[in-house]
């Protein structure tokens, strides 16, 4: 396999990468529109590590190897941005908070932000998702005598959501957690379409489905516009993210956040606080349905960890399987599945030029399941995240969570969290596949089971 380092040559004399031909203007759009997932798989096998691909009037290049993840998102970070086409529409639903600002805006918010996900702020947060997971499973449970099938992944929309909420917020959004989701798939299948059409169509032409986006950011908006006032209104004191926004003055003008501001980072954090997790959460399900003696062995871990008691933080350690299977979930079906950067100036990649003016995609999806770093990548199998088997792979075989400067701020937030509402619900409840309910992974901007995840419940 090649690697970032090798072989060193200038960007002026490094030639381009290899790529499929296309159709001519159109490139590979139609294909890559039918089925991404399978046309970036494509790419690996027919192409290598670094491939660059046609889409319309843009080049891409594609980058596999863990060596070219890192030396994007960590060694030469700063010779990349976020101006891309994904995050342009990123930034019609989220406007300029965390995920999608830059520079020196950019840094000033994340170190706001920052003290909020220390280890002790989360060790803090491990109740109330616990007492939350209580309730789903009280729910869950209730449902056990009917054997009817419901949609467990709506059933964790909720569940995450109201975390978030809870948490970061100080409010519970449980009710109005049916319109944000609906919403939210909706402005992500919108954002989608937008991403893979040739010529993204002006905003403000009034088709029909530009007007129903406008809806839905309409609909989030008003949700986090009242996070915002009720915190207004009730002032007293709180010791959350939303006060540490609310509060934060600017060093040099002593300025507090616009309401724009606010509103951009409240969002943010909302929505990637819980689409990502409850994405994770519903693969996890489906995956342990799939692979009975796995569920068997967390099954186990909790009986013997916990004797039917709701986890705490301090158990945490101790439910290393869980851990495991929530590794390997994320590892075959990570919710951000693919994220994009610009390169600043050219750069040589595996000894290839990446031009300034085409962008780079980074996937999870595609490094997560590479034969050469993953035995039988496409088994579920949680012991690859065992310790010493871990040591032997390269930092960025696994990525969910991106890395460099630029790392999930929410990381340890999600992986306490999949542990936490795991150990409580599946002490308590066996999921199951329900038969006759199709779905498949949809990648959108995250990849969620669409249409969701049909399950019945039984006790374990
Ligand atoms: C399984 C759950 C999660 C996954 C897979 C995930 C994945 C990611 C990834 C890949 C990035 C980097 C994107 C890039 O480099 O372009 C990111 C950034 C981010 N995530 Fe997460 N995330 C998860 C949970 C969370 C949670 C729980 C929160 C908040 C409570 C959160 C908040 C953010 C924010 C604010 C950023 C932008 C950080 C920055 O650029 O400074 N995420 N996430």
């Amino acid at each position: 396999m090649s690697t970032a380092s090798a072989p060193a040559s200038s960007p002026a004399d490094a030639p381009l990468p290899p790529g499929p031909r296309g159709e001519p203007l159109l490139g590979c759009v139609r294909e890559l529109r039918k089925d991404p997932l399978a046309f970036f798989s494509k790419q690996l096998r027919e192409y290598g590590d670094v491939v660059r691909i046609r889409v319309g009037p843009v080049f891409v290049t594609m980058l596999a190897h863990p060596d070219h993840v890192r030396h994007v998102l960590q060694d030469n970070a700063r010779n990349y941005n976020k101006q891309t086409r994904g995050f342009a529409v990123v930034r019609e639903l989220l406007g300029q908070g965390l995920l999608t600002s830059e520079g020196d805006f950019w840094l000033r918010q994340r170190r706001l932000a920052q003290p909020a996900f220390h280890r002790q702020r989360l060790a803090g947060f491990a109740r109330t998702m616990v007492d939350a997971s209580v309730d789903l499973a009280n729910t869950l449970e209730s449902r056990i005598a009917s054997g009817q099938p419901f949609d467990v992944a709506e059933d964790f929309t909720h569940l995450t959501l109201r975390i978030a909420g809870l948490t970061l917020f100080g409010t519970d959004v449980g009710d109005e957690s049916h319109a944000i989701g609906e919403a939210l798939g909706r402005a992500q299948t919108f954002a989608n379409q937008r991403l893979t059409r040739l010529i993204p169509l002006p905003r403000a032409l009034p088709l029909p489905s530009h007007l129903r986006f406008k809806k839905d950011v309409a609909t989030l908006d008003r949700v986090v516009r009242t996070i915002i006032d009720r915190r207004r209104r009730e002032g007293g004191e709180h010791h959350d993210l939303l006060q540490m926004l609310m509060e934060a003055r600017d060093e040099d003008t002593g300025e507090r956040m616009s309401d724009t501001q606010l509103r951009d980072e409240v969002l943010t954090l909302l929505l990637a606080g819980h689409e990502t997790t409850a994405s994770a959460l519903a693969w996890t399900v489906v995956l342990l349905s799939r692979n009975p003696e796995a569920r068997r062995s967390l099954e186990a871990e909790l009986a013997r960890e916990l004797a039917g008691r709701a986890p705490t933080v301090e158990d945490i350690p101790r439910l290393a399987y869980t851990r495991r299977v929530v590794d390997e979930s994320l590892r075959l079906y990570p919710p951000a599945w693919i994220f994009s950067r610009a390169p600043i100036q050219d750069d040589v990649v595996g000894g290839f030029r990446i031009p300034r003016g085409t962008f780079v995609l980074l996937l999870p999806w595609v490094t997560h399941r590479h034969p050469k770093l993953w035995d039988n990548p496409n088994t579920f199998d949680p012991d690859r995240f065992l310790p010493e088997r871990e040591r032997e792979r390269p930092r960025f075989a696994w990525f969910p969570f991106g890395g460099g400067p630029r790392q999930c701020i929410g990381n340890q937030f999600a992986l306490m969290e999949l542990v936490l509402v795991l150990a409580t619900l599946l002490q308590r409840v066996r999921l199951d596949l329900a038969p006759g309910h199709d779905f498949a992974p949809a990648p959108a901007i995250t990849l969620r089971p669409r249409p969701g995840v049909w399950v019945t419940a039984t006790r374990p």
